[in-house]
């Protein structure tokens, strides 16, 4: 995200180099079922204006992983962060309030009703997360790794004292909160990524609770246990670090609702 783009505004306000290259580089990022989803539902109610919008808000954008994609879609697209969460929008301006990977954290009656504030009538919000669903062995002669990988991941997540209401429990609870009568919870497709295993612990170390959580205890490191224990459940032990290669298996949840 650089300011601008050919066909909108994206303004950038989450600056943080590093960590932006890094969230581009481990993180999954978005399948294009996400975006064409979300435009379908948009169109529902736009019949004339096919596949071109107005003005769009990412909230939470972190690096615009997810704000990019929508750039060729809309006329304008805003990313903001946390920091900047003050920003002033005006009533009944936006076509889109999009939200990836980021519900967790905020306060979801606030959230609704500022929706309801910025949006036009019959605007659409989209909250979408992604989730770790599985690891795949390549040379796969060791069954179903899943509930044994599902209990390393959420030891890490404990490590690093985690948000109660992290991705690994996935968005069904958010879904439940959200008071507007048009929610519509939607299953997406799962997504493969291949990683190695200094790889996979990058992508781990794009958490933010670990980030917080080594600033507090700089001496014990929880990626070094995670790593291990990757290591042996994928029968690894014997090779170097970055012969140990696996997929990841990513799924996907989003909820839509409208003004
Ligand atoms: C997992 S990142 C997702 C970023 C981006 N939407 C994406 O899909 O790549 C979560 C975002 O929530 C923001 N955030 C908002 N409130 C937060 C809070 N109270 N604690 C931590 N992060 C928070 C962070 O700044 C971060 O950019």
């Amino acid at each position: 995200m650089s300011g601008t783009s050919s066909n909108s505004d994206i303004i950038r306000i989450y600056e943080d180099k590093q960590l932006a290259e890094e969230y581009i580089k481990y993180r999954p990022g978005y399948p294009p079922f996400i975006l064409k989803t979300i435009l379908q539902y948009m169109e529902e109610t736009n019949a004339e204006n096919l596949n071109t919008f107005d003005t769009m808000i990412d909230v939470d954008c972190g690096s615009g992983q997810a704000t990019h994609m929508f750039a060729e879609h809309f006329r304008s697209v805003l990313g903001i962060d946390i920091s900047e969460s003050q920003i002033e929008i005006a009533y009944n301006s936006l076509d889109l309030v999009s939200c990836a990977t980021a519900a967790h954290w905020l306060n979801l009656p606030t959230f609704e009703r500022e929706c309801n504030r910025v949006l036009k009538t019959n605007g659409c919000v989209a909250i979408y997360t992604y989730l770790l669903l599985n690891i795949k062995s390549s040379d796969d002669n060791h069954g179903n790794l899943q509930s044994k990988f599902f209990e390393i991941v959420t030891k890490f997540v404990n490590d690093c004292e985690g948000h109660e209401k992290s991705k690994l429990k996935g968005y069904q609870e958010i879904f439940n909160e959200i008071n507007n009568t048009s929610k519509k919870w939607v299953s997406c497709p799962d997504m493969d990524k291949a990683y190695n295993l200094p790889s996979f612990k990058k992508f781990m170390a794009t958490l933010g609770e670990y980030s917080t959580y080594m600033i507090s205890n700089p001496s014990v490191d929880p990626l070094e246990q995670f790593g291990d224990s990757i290591k042996k459940l994928v029968c690894k032990d014997e090779l170097m670090d970055n012969d140990v290669d696996f997929k990841i298996t990513f799924g996907y949840q989003m909820i839509l609702f409208r003004k």
